[in-house]
């Protein structure tokens, strides 16, 4: 499929998505976000691919948010009848259920930050800057950011981040538990495509029952989530894998993955 905002690229089993448009630092327009949608439902429909990386295309942005430009230009009534924003990230976020690793290698503000902290994790250059400025624009979060930020880093710098609008660098968003882990510019790619290989590797129903598992955290009360993860574990106790890759463990060697 070929795409016009954004390139999509298969690397083994790792595909790596890249938004394409540098000059507009990478702005979430409707069109990004329409192919967005089409590119993680194709990842998750292509049974060859186990992870995915996503990222930004030139040296300055992940993304530097939802396009102004386009937004100014829509009325109220606009946003409220096509529940702004909801039609993609809601499916990004609900149907992906494989994992996926945001590579930000510059800019995430507003729209940017929130698409960042849709992923599994994040892994930032060192030169990646993390906001949610949209007040200054008269406006607030509309991708998740107030829920989203505010549960990775808590409420006081959440609610400072949100009411001043500040960024926040690549030091400070590891220190607040925002990014995974951050790594020289010049490598972050090269570091997340290698995490995401690596994660490919892993028996695929067991990544995907990993991920689901964590997700509950966010999603429910400890008591349940304890149960959640309980049932799943015992689920994946009668896979093909589960006896593959224990068997490669007390034989000394590397298990061969089916997937089920
Ligand atoms: N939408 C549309 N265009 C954008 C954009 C955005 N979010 N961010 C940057 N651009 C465009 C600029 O208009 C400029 O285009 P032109 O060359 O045609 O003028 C180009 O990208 C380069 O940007 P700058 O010249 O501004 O670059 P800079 O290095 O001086 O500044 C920046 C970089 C600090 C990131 C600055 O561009 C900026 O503040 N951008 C807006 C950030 C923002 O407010 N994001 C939140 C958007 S609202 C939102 O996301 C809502 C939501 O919750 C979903």
């Amino acid at each position: 499929m070929s795409y016009e905002t954004i390139t999509v690229e298969q690397r083994d089993a790792v595909t790596l998505i890249t938004l394409n448009r540098p000059k507009a630092l990478n702005a979430l327009n409707s069109k990004v976000l329409e192919e967005l949608t089409e590119a993680f439902a194709a990842y998750q429909a292509d049974s060859s691919q186990l992870c995915a990386v996503l990222t930004g295309s030139g040296d300055k942005a992940f993304a530097a948010g939802a396009d102004i430009k386009e937004m100014s230009e829509k009325a109220a009534a606009d946003f409220y009848l096509e529940d702004f924003f909801s039609p993609w990230t809601s499916e990004i976020v609900k149907k992906t259920r494989k994992p996926w690793i945001a590579a930000v290698n510059g800019f995430a503000l507003g729209g940017g930050c929130e698409l960042a902290m849709m992923a599994d994790f994040i892994i930032a250059s060192e030169n990646a800057k993390f906001g949610q400025p949209e007040i200054k624009l008269g406006v607030a979060p509309g991708m998740g950011g107030s829920q989203r930020l505010t549960k990775a880093i808590g409420k006081s710098k959440a609610m400072e981040m949100c009411l001043t609008g500040r960024m926040m660098g690549a030091e400070e968003a590891e220190r607040s538990n925002l990014v995974a882990r951050v790594v020289p510019h010049d490598e972050l790619l090269d570091d997340a495509m290698k995490t995401a290989a690596q994660i490919a590797a892993m028996p695929p129903m067991a990544a995907i029952a990993n991920k689901e598992m964590v997700n509950a955290a966010f999603e429910t009360s400890l008591d349940q989530g304890l149960v959640i993860e309980r049932r799943i574990f015992q689920i994946l106790t009668a896979s093909e894998d589960k006896k593959e890759g224990m068997a490669a463990f007390v034989e000394k060697r590397e298990g061969k993955w089916k997937g089920r």
